[in-house]
Order: C-alpha cells, then structure tokens, then sequence
C-alpha cells in the first residue's frame, strides 16, 4: 500500500522543504518507488530539485489542461518523480468556485498514483490554508519538522485540523502525527530540551536532523542533500529517517 506523507507545520522556515527533498531523495535511493509532490505556491520543492520552469505543473493538471502523467517529471537525481509546483496554484486556489474541486483532484492524483509508489511525499505552504488541510485530508502520516518550541495553542491547532480531517475522509485508522526534531544544534542546552520535548510526544521520530551548513546550500544548486554532499551529517540523518520510516512500516 502507497504511504502518503504531508510534510506540515503552520510556520515557515522550519524545514518543511529541505525534509520534504531529502526525505523523498532518501527513501528512493532505499528502492523505494517515491512520488514528491510540491503543493506549495512558493514552489520551493521544485527550484530545489529543478533548476528551470518545469513544463507542466500541478495547476495545469488542476485546471484540466494536462494529464496527470504528464505533469510527473523525474528528478535529475534520477531517484524520485515529482509533481511541481508554481505561483499560479495561489490564483487557482483564489479563483476557485467549487471548495469540492481541490479535494477531488487530490484524491484523484492519489489514485491513480497508488499502484505505481511506494512512497508519496507533499511539500506545504506554512499556513493552515486550503493547500495544507487538503495535503492532509489524503496523507495517513504527517511529519512536523520542528526546531523550536511549538506554541501550545499552534499544537492544539495542528492536532484539530488533523482530528477535523479524519471526520471528513476517514482513512481507516487516524491520522498519526510524527514530530521530527530538524536543524538540531545539541551543543546548545535549548536545542537538546527542544529534542527531549519531541520525542516525548507519541509517534515522534526518533531520527534527529541536525543543523547542517550543506543542507541550507544545497538548495541553490538545485541538489539534494545526496548529490550536493552525500557524506555530510545532513545527508546521513535525512537517510537514517528514511529508514527509520521503512521500519515503522505503514
Ligand atoms: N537541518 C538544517 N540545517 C541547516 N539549514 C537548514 C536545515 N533545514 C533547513 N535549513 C534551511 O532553513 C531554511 C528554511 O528551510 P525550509 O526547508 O525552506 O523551510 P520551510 O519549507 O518550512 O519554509 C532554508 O534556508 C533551509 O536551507
Ligand atoms: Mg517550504
């Protein structure tokens, strides 16, 4: 069964792209058929693994000028396909009449994917927008990258949308929130309290992301973390999550 994994957190900066690159990138140099899909406006998943305007996007998909086929690109690191992104999704979600179309596409893409990945992984913007709560809607995990203390009240949020999810689609079992502590510093006493509040939460990832220069450069190579510096401890943690999610298992 295809595991769909949305990459959120309401806030931006906090490594929602890096994680969701170098995830993707992991799990499919561990030969996993990976699919990433960018669903953010800002469109920084697809800078990160292209370096151009992508021929087609997820708009064009959306608005029926395209076949989802052929808005699947693979990666130049040859390991994952994705879907790109682009500012037009912000106009398509503006200018849209219908709040049903977006979950339908959603589903649909998910569909029709399912017997051709192992893995499908979405990029978010950082808000609680349309474009989160509808990656969310489809994902049966959802990975919150935090390197600060979360508020209670943005927590307390992030848990009703997931819980206001499940009400809508529901998926079997619920919707399970892994936190993922990332741009670590554990020389610093705030980064290792910060990582002691994660993985006191139920289902957070044991995997620590360390702060790592290489993986902040990487982006404006349009490289993953494998290709830009495969022996960094960047890209040795985001490879160690990658496994640790295979063994979780669905
Ligand atoms: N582990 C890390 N170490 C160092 N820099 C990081 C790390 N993770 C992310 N960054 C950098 O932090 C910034 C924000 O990360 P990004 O993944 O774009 O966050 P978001 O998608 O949540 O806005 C980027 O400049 C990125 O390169
Ligand atoms: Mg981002």
């Amino acid at each position: 069964m295809t595991r769909i994994i949305s990459i959120a957190n309401q806030k931006g900066g906090v490594g929602k792209t890096t994680t969701a690159v170098n995830l993707a990138s992991a799990l499919g140099r561990s030969q996993k058929r990976v699919l990433l899909i960018d669903l953010d406006p800002h469109a920084a998943s697809t800078s990160h693994v292209w370096d151009g305007e992508p021929a087609a996007t997820i708009v064009d998909y959306m608005e029926n000028r395209q076949l989802l086929e052929d808005c699947i690109f693979r990666t130049d690191d040859g390991y994952v396909d994705y879907i790109a992104s682009s500012q037009d999704l912000q106009d398509y979600i503006s200018k849209m009449k219908n709040i049903h179309t977006l979950p339908e596409k959603m589903l649909s893409i998910v569909k029709m994917c399912e017997s051709k990945y192992d893995f499908i992984v979405i990029d978010t913007p950082p808000d609680f927008g349309v474009l989160q709560v509808n990656a969310v809607l489809v994902s049966a995990e959802i990975i919150v990258p935090i390197y600060e203390y979360l508020s209670v009240p943005g927590l307390v949020a992030l848990k009703d949308m997931i819980t206001a999810c499940d009400q809508v689609i529901n998926l079997g079992k619920g919707r399970i929130l892994r936190m993922l502590a990332v741009k670590a510093d554990c020389r610093t006493k705030l980064s290792r309290n910060i990582v002691q509040v994660v993985h006191d939460n139920e289902n957070s990832l044991h995997t620590v992301i360390p702060y790592n220069i290489k993986l902040a450069e990487a982006p404006a190579e349009h490289k993953t973390i494998f290709e830009y510096e495969p022996t960094s401890k960047g890209a040795m943690a985001y490879m160690q999550l990658a496994k640790e999610l295979i063994n979780i298992g669905a």
